[in-house]
């Protein structure tokens, strides 16, 4: 039989009663989050968003709470009144913030009942994670769940305050609108009223955000939601949520003083202190260091250590002249057994493909003929990361070009990318083994990067075109433009456009946009878009862009993969309260469905495909 709770009401959470509280009587509510049955006596550990605190119904004391609490199973409903008393020296638990007291309850009321849930809230989480989706509403009620959803919201608070501390005005923009371009495919939403008409949700509120800079709203944020039909991953959702800004009359400095100033106030308040400013480096600075342009500061760079090899030593050992031989060292990696060492260098010659080789030097220390070359390689190495050595337990990866290997024009640090992408591929094999290439257990170790200076243009090996590198709205360097770089030589012409990274992740992008209409027009048309395709798409927007635009610029940071990062999670599933699978499925809901002929009548659709 289950109570009705009457007027009664909940005087105390389940995680406020301390030993000062004793003798007051209160009144808790929550779930029960384990039972313990003694006979007389019954434990029950209620739980709620706060804590846990030990209930006591004692037979003697009250037998008809004590038939109540023989009721009670996990995930029960239940409010129990009673006076707080200590606990005796021996039951205390310090592991529990009220594990001083405990209630010794008069009444219990079972206000709801529950099917036994398929897995306990009480218990860390399971490793069927599908499980945990469908039923979210249990998983939400771990504490673990329960505490990345609160750093998600002070997170935010944070940052919230922070902005409007700072004149930024919070804007919210359109779900249902145009598709903008940021390189995903849009979700549709068809036109009952207009046939054949569909809106897209926006990728991002990029134009708008630019629009309400013509408006002259002068600084905007917005926590805003995103929508992107793209390729899953562990740190991307379908929907998911920016820190969305834009400015007014910006210098790049400007935008990075913002974005410093709210993750100091977002970090604060989960307990962290993070210096600023920022260190800064040029994308080609990245790339050549790290081979990449998100790199984990918190790993020594790589070096190119060509000149430590002599004319002879290269052609010995059949390396192209000319390229970089480049050195990864890997932190404290493990005495590796000979069989572990051999498919380790097997696994990278492998990987590494046609252009580098792998060249161990190990061999090359033991070869009288090569001793030398191996000490200058080790200290060459050394020099360049600027460490005071390559200490004894850590290991030097080197990467020679193959005889033959020629770098396209297109991309001058190529071979850079390629290293830099085998060390990330060998990281994800090797790292669990031997603690090499990442550091582990480095909590609060936050390494931030402003990477500036990308490229304009990408070269897209599928299309053969060159293609934006942030979207086609960012400003080339003035200079770049000045010098007619644009027509004369793509390649080199520099975008005004910067990413905030974080560890290796990429926390944010942004730009300084372009503000004139002829410029804008231009890269469409260097894009490859003629003058009534982009008038078609962005008609709009270049109409606004003449009715004088000042020079604005802004920035986006994935709030979901900074909230994943504080609370040390693994996946943007764990900071969500309601995501998708790495399908685009809300398991809990079970959507997407599919919806009735009527439905789709009136919004005068003909499925093609029925699944
Ligand atoms: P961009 O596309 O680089 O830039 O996105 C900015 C940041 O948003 C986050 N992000 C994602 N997070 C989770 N799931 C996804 N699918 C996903 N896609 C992106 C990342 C990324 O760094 N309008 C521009 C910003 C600007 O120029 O102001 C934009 O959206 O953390």
């Amino acid at each position: 039989m289950l109570d009705f709770l009457g007027t009664r009401q909940r005087t105390h959470t389940c995680g406020e009663l301390r030993a000062a509280d004793a003798g007051t009587t209160v009144t808790l509510m929550g779930w029960v989050n384990r039972r313990r049955d003694h006979g007389n006596l019954i434990f029950l550990d209620v739980r709620d968003r706060y804590g846990i605190t030990q209930i006591v119904l004692d037979r003697e004391l009250s037998p008809e709470a004590h038939a109540k609490a023989e009721q009670a199973r996990p995930e029960y409903v239940v409010a129990a009144t009673g006076q707080i008393r200590l606990r005796g020296a021996e039951s205390v638990n310090p592991k529990m913030a009220t594990g001083e007291i405990e209630i010794a309850a008069t009444e219990l009321l079972i206000l709801n009942d529950s099917k036994v849930p398929p897995f306990s809230p009480a218990e860390d989480a399971i490793q069927n994670e599908e499980v945990r989706l469908r039923y979210r509403y249990l998983d939400l009620r771990r504490p673990e769940m329960q505490r990345n959803i609160e750093v998600r919201h002070k997170v935010t608070l944070a940052v919230r305050e922070y902005l409007a501390s700072q004149g930024f005005y919070e804007i919210e923009t359109p779900f249902m609108t145009r598709s903008t371009p940021e390189g995903a495919r849009d979700y549709l939403v068809p036109s009952r009223v207009h046939p054949g008409h569909f809106y897209a949700l926006p990728q991002s509120p990029q134009l708008f955000k630019q629009i309400l800079m013509i408006s002259g709203l002068d600084k905007y944020f917005q926590i805003a939601r995103c929508f992107r039909d793209e390729d899953l991953r562990a740190d991307r959702q379908p929907e998911f949520t920016q820190i969305d800004l834009e400015m007014t009359f910006p210098q790049q400095e400007d935008i990075f003083r913002v974005v410093e100033g709210f993750l100091k106030a977002a970090f604060e308040v989960t307990g962290e202190k993070i210096s600023t400013p920022f260190p800064r480096m040029t994308y080609d600075e990245a790339i050549r260091l790290y081979g990449i342009d998100k790199p984990d500061l918190r790993l020594p760079p790589m070096t190119d250590v060509r000149d430590a090899f002599s004319a002879e030593e290269l052609s010995s050992l059949k390396i192209e002249a000319g390229l970089p031989i480049i050195a990864i060292v890997i932190p404290g990696q493990v005495e590796m057994s000979n069989t572990q060492r051999k498919a380790f260098a097997q696994e990278i010659d492998r990987t590494a493909g046609p252009d580098l080789a792998f060249l161990d030097l190990r061999r090359l220390e033991k070869s009288p003929q090569y001793a030398a070359l191996a000490q200058r390689i080790d200290a060459a190495a050394a020099r360049n990361c600027g460490l005071a050595g390559v200490e004894p337990e850590n290991r030097l990866i080197v990467l020679s070009p193959r005889l033959g290997t020629t770098a396209p024009a297109r991309d001058h640090l190529w071979l850079y990318k390629k290293a830099g992408q085998l060390r990330l591929d060998l990281a994800k094999r090797f790292q669990d083994e031997h603690g090499a290439f990442t550091k582990k257990g480095t909590a609060g170790d936050y390494k931030f990067l402003w990477v500036t200076d990308f490229p304009f243009f990408e070269w897209d090996e599928e299309t053969r075109t060159w293609t934006f590198a942030h979207h086609p709205f960012t400003s080339p360097h003035e200079d770049d433009l000045k010098a007619g770089r644009m027509e004369s030589d793509p390649e080199a012409v520099r975008a005004l456009a910067y990413d905030i990274v974080l560890n290796g992740t990429e926390l944010g992008s942004g730009s300084i946009r372009i503000h004139r209409q002829d410029v804008q027009q231009q890269i469409f048309r260097a894009l490859g878009m003629s003058d009534e395709e982009a008038r078609d798409r962005f008609g709009f927007f270049l109409e606004a862009l003449q009715y004088g635009t000042p020079p604005h610029g802004g920035i986006a940071l994935g709030l979901d993969r900074l909230v994943m990062i504080l609370a040390g999670a693994s996946s943007l599933r764990e900071v969500i309260a309601f995501p998708k699978t790495a399908k685009a499925i809300d398991l809990m809901v079970n959507a997407p469905t599919p919806v009735s002929d009527a439905q789709l009548k009136e919004l005068h659709i003909r499925p093609v495909l029925r699944s």
